[in-house]
């Protein structure tokens, strides 16, 4: 197992974070690991050191000199570290609902705080899921306009000198991403990760070398040496990210008893929608030679995904009932509260939605590229068929998110 990354190591124990002392990161020897005081107690750290400014400042080389090929590196680096933001996040949120199992009822359902503030058992989960929320909602998609247009209508990036140097990137793309794939790992797109909907061509040519047909959004191929940033290894506090949305609904389970009516049964896959996404993936392949094999194994690949999901659907009874009771006699607790911003995240990062980050990036996409694929081989074609047809049918935390999206009090909260 690689070395641990200081970054997780987290103090979700409220005991192990009750003084500055206690949650102040040390060797065997009690030494701190950052910022030790020598023996006359001078302490050395300066503010490039501690932001590690020498390796977050000199990442990514461009490949021409073309200027515009500076920004549209730091516009990737901007949502990358934002990326990692979310994901530290999405840890502390999944650290504490782990942590949910073993606590008594009265901290489950605690109750949205007064100003003395929420208990330190539930206050890193709250400020990260708000954090989420604003990452997702705000922070992605005010990145986006470097590559686009400002609010004063500004260009502040050219398309003719972004095709001086697209091209010399092939085959990488922003479909390697594997930070955000972990990202939507833990909010329950994980079987979209296993699916062939992706054009393999580029990959097969310059990574494999032979033809590799059509791959999927997880492949080793794809993600290259961000493959363990999208899988990390089971038992480390990273690989509970990919975990969260199984442990939202066994914290929503621990509920059940507390609902007041029988909700409706969590809503199923229908074949239908099945269907419609294998004919737009059918679609895309227009008349290139096996299309109709290569769309009947999507289909049946996309089926057999499908049907897992709805066994996991039917065994959310419990969890059903316990978002029942959070959308009523638990209203206005810290875990309605987490779980509203967790949706919203999902929400603000993939709904067809005009202001979500996946669309706010088409409109970019269709401003510089709009005809051409892109340097990983999808292009528009591959971005409709997962933003409208793939992604809407995996929502994260699905036995809670349709139980409250009707009510005006939620949408505000949205
Ligand atoms: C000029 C700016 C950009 C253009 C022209 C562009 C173009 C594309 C294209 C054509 C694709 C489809 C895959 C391919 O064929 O390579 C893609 C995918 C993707 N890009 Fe970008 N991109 C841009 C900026 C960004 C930025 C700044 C990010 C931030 C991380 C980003 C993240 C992504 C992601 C996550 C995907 C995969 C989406 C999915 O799987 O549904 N892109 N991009």
């Amino acid at each position: 197992m690689s070395a641990p990354d200081p970054w997780w190591d987290l103090a979700l124990d409220p005991a192990d974070r009750d003084s500055e002392d206690s949650a102040r990161r040390r060797d065997a020897d009690g030494t701190p690991l950052v910022n030790a005081p020598d023996s006359e107690g001078r302490m050395g750290l300066d503010y490039a050191s501690y932001l590690g400014l020498d390796g977050l400042l000199s990442a990514g080389e461009p490949a021409t000199t073309v200027p515009d090929e500076r920004a549209f590196i730091a516009v990737h680096q901007l949502c990358e570290v934002t990326f990692r933001l979310m994901i530290v996040d999405l840890g502390v949120v999944a650290g504490t609902l782990a942590r949910l199992a073993e606590a008594p009822d009265e901290t489950v359902t605690e109750p949205l705080p007064d100003e003395s503030g929420p208990s330190a058992f539930w206050r890193p989960a709250m400020t990260a899921a708000a954090r989420l929320r604003h990452s997702a909602r705000n922070v992605l998609p005010s990145i986006m306009p470097y590559v686009g247009r400002s609010d004063n209508d500004d260009v502040l990036f050219s398309s003719i000198e972004f095709s001086q140097f697209r091209h010399a990137l092939t085959p990488s793309s922003g479909f390697q991403t594997a930070q955000l794939r972990l990202i939507q790992r833990a909010f329950a797109k994980g079987p979209l990760l296993d699916l062939p909907v992706f054009p393999g061509e580029a990959y097969g040519t310059h990574y494999a070398g032979c033809p590799v047909g059509h791959v999927a959004l997880g492949d080793p191929l794809v993600l290259q040496g961000g493959h363990s940033r999208a899988f990390p290894e089971p038992g480390t506090p990273q690989a509970l990210v990919g975990d969260l949305d199984t442990l939202v609904h066994e914290a929503l389970a621990r509920l059940a008893d507390r609902a007041e009516h029988p909700p409706p049964r969590v809503r199923r896959l229908y074949p239908e929608e099945v269907d419609r996404a294998a004919a737009r993936f059918r679609q895309t392949l227009g008349s290139a030679p096996e299309a109709d094999a290569i769309s009947g194994a999507f289909r049946q690949r996309l089926a057999a995904a499908a049907e897992r999901e709805n066994e996991r659907r039917e065994s959310l009874g419990d969890a059903r009932r316990g978002a029942a009771a959070l959308h009523g006699p638990l209203r206005g607790s810290i875990l309605a509260f987490v779980l509203d911003r967790l949706a919203a995240a999902d929400h603000a990062l993939h709904a067809p939605d005009a202001d979500s980050f996946f669309t706010v990036h088409r409109k970019t996409v269709r401003r510089h590229v709009a005809d051409e694929g892109g340097t990983g081989g999808g292009g528009m074609p591959y971005l409709v068929t997962s933003q409208r047809y793939l992604l809407p049918l995996f929502p994260a935390l699905v036995a809670y998110t349709d139980l409250g999206v009707m009510d005006e009090r939620d949408r505000e909260r949205w």
